[in-house]
């Protein structure tokens, strides 16, 4: 087996990694983005959309980049490294951990902002200073709050500090510590607010909007962002996960793991969903409002609510934590690289990374005032670098990893370390050669309008016939029988 010389340390306890894991995906991925861009791109179809990448995309990748995580026993690009070599083939791949590193620190410049606004609205929760805000005031106290850069630079800069304190200290300890409470509270604070929500009058017409399937709502565009969120949901193609598995001992079952956490993951998402659009509907306001739609609903839910108050501070202290466990695994990959190559202790290889990201991530915070105007092609730098990295970036790398995964590695590979029984076996080898790469690929094109066929209509189909050829390829290929007979 190709691991590196030195032992790596592992995850402490038998649930280290999927909690891990788990407090990675689980984040203002969840509740701040999914609920936006579901009312941006019209809601039921783009859900329906986005439930099919995750499963049929999103879970093979994730299974793939645990595996190249734990094979290799490294930072993405040592562990692709290691793992084709392994193979006899060209090191060249690892240009696909070196733009998962890149991908997860520009997500991270981002994210920390978002990270800001829900730390700030959980001081605006502590101070009182919401209370009394009407429906209309609140676009308006949003919109307060970014107009001050320094405002918003304290927030963002704390996140940073923070996520940097923590990764610097190592994060196996601090992680499997507090997401194992975290979690659940986070779930009974999204139960509340949907016990809430049933009563708000906007109930059903939350259900209708995020469950109806109405094909004419979804846009090429809209495709091409579930694909990108599933994939920025499960933290994948960031580095995030494969250097999560880089920790786990063997004799786990990655197949297992990442099921459960895909489960985990899409249900809290749909849960804030749910708990987020029935405010949005009885107060009147817009789905569609953009990124600043649950700092703008739910204030409102928790004044409407008997101890709201209470309520508010816990669900912000709880999303801010949500927020912070996603974003040290971000940064976890390059740290772990500066650490294995360049000699860096945990400590300083974290204070670098974060000067580096304080910069980027200030340039972003200015996109909300002073830097509103700096725009290319219509986008802020803090849109472009979510455009470019959920878009892009993150499809791209997981198309290289599939195809790494299905047709460049030597099958025992994959086969030993997955260690699933032979009908799971080449259900994922058929989804990782057929179905994933085939999947981004048509949406892809889509997207840059190859071909005029409407796919947001026909999608299902073409899905469905992906998938049946894909295993009766798989099942009737001689090589792969041979492979399976051997074992
Ligand atoms: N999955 C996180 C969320 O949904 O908030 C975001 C994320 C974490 C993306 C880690 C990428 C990553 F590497």
């Amino acid at each position: 087996m190709a691991s590196s010389e030195q032992p790596r340390i592992q995850w402490l306890g038998r649930w280290g990694f999927v909690l891990a894991a788990t407090g990675s995906a689980v984040g203002l991925g969840n509740i701040w983005k999914f609920p936006y861009i579901t009312g941006e791109y019209g809601g039921g179809a783009f859900v329906l959309v986005y439930l099919a990448c995750i499963f049929v995309v999103g879970v093979p990748v994730m299974m793939s980049e645990i595996a190249f995580g734990r094979r290799g026993r490294g930072s993405p690009i040592d562990a692709i490294r290691r793992v084709v070599n392994e193979s006899g083939r060209s090191s060249v791949w690892s240009l696909l951990g070196w733009m998962a590193m890149l991908c997860g620190f520009l997500i991270l410049s981002f994210y920390v902002v978002v990270a800001g606004w829900s730390f700030s609205y959980l001081w605006k929760m502590l101070t009182g200073s919401l209370v009394g805000t009407s429906v209309d005031d609140m676009a308006a106290v949003f919109g307060a709050n970014n107009a001050n850069p320094l405002n918003l630079g304290f927030w963002s800069t704390l996140v940073t500090l923070i996520t940097m304190v923590i990764v610097g200290k190592g994060v196996q300890e601090g992680i499997e510590k507090n997401v194992g409470w975290m979690m659940p509270g986070l779930v009974i604070m999204l139960l509340l607010l949907i016990v809430f929500g049933m009563f708000s009058g906007g109930f059903g017409d939350a259900v209708r909007f995020l469950f109806s399937f109405n094909a004419d709502s979804l846009s090429s565009e809209g495709m091409l962002a579930a694909l990108g969120h599933a994939f920025f949901t499960l933290s994948l193609a960031s580095g995030a996960i494969l250097t999560y598995g880089s920790y786990l001992p063997k004799g786990a079952s990655i197949g297992r793991t990442s099921i459960s956490v895909a489960i985990a993951d899409t249900a809290v998402a749909l849960m804030a969903g749910l708990a987020i659009f029935p405010v949005i509907f009885a107060n009147g306001m817009n789905p569609g409002e953009g990124p600043g739609l649950i700092f703008m609903s739910l204030p409102l839910a928790f004044q409407a609510m008997p101890l709201g108050t209470l309520f508010g501070i816990l669900f912000f202290v709880m999303l801010s934590m949500a927020a912070l466990t996603s974003s040290i695994s971000m940064v976890e990959a390059t740290v772990s690289w500066l650490c294995d190559n360049k000699g860096f202790s945990r400590r300083s290889a974290a204070w670098s990374t974060g000067i580096v990201l304080w910069l980027i991530s200030t340039a972003a915070m200015l996109s909300f005032n002073v830097g509103a105007d700096w725009t290319l092609a219509g986008k802020t730098f803090f849109d472009w670098l979510d455009y470019i990295t959920s878009r892009w970036m993150m499809p791209l790398g997981g198309l290289g990893t599939v195809v790494l995964a299905g047709f460049v590695l030597k099958t025992e590979t994959f086969r030993d370390e997955l260690g699933l029984a032979p009908l799971p076996y080449t259900l994922w080898l058929a989804m990782v050669r057929y179905v994933s790469p085939l999947g981004i690929l048509v949406i892809f094109a889509d997207a840059l309008g190859v071909y005029t066929v409407t796919l947001s209509v026909h999608w299902p189909w073409l899905l469905g016939i992906l998938v049946l050829m894909g295993i009766t390829g798989e099942l009737v290929s001689p090589r792969l029988r041979k492979a399976l007979t051997t074992r």
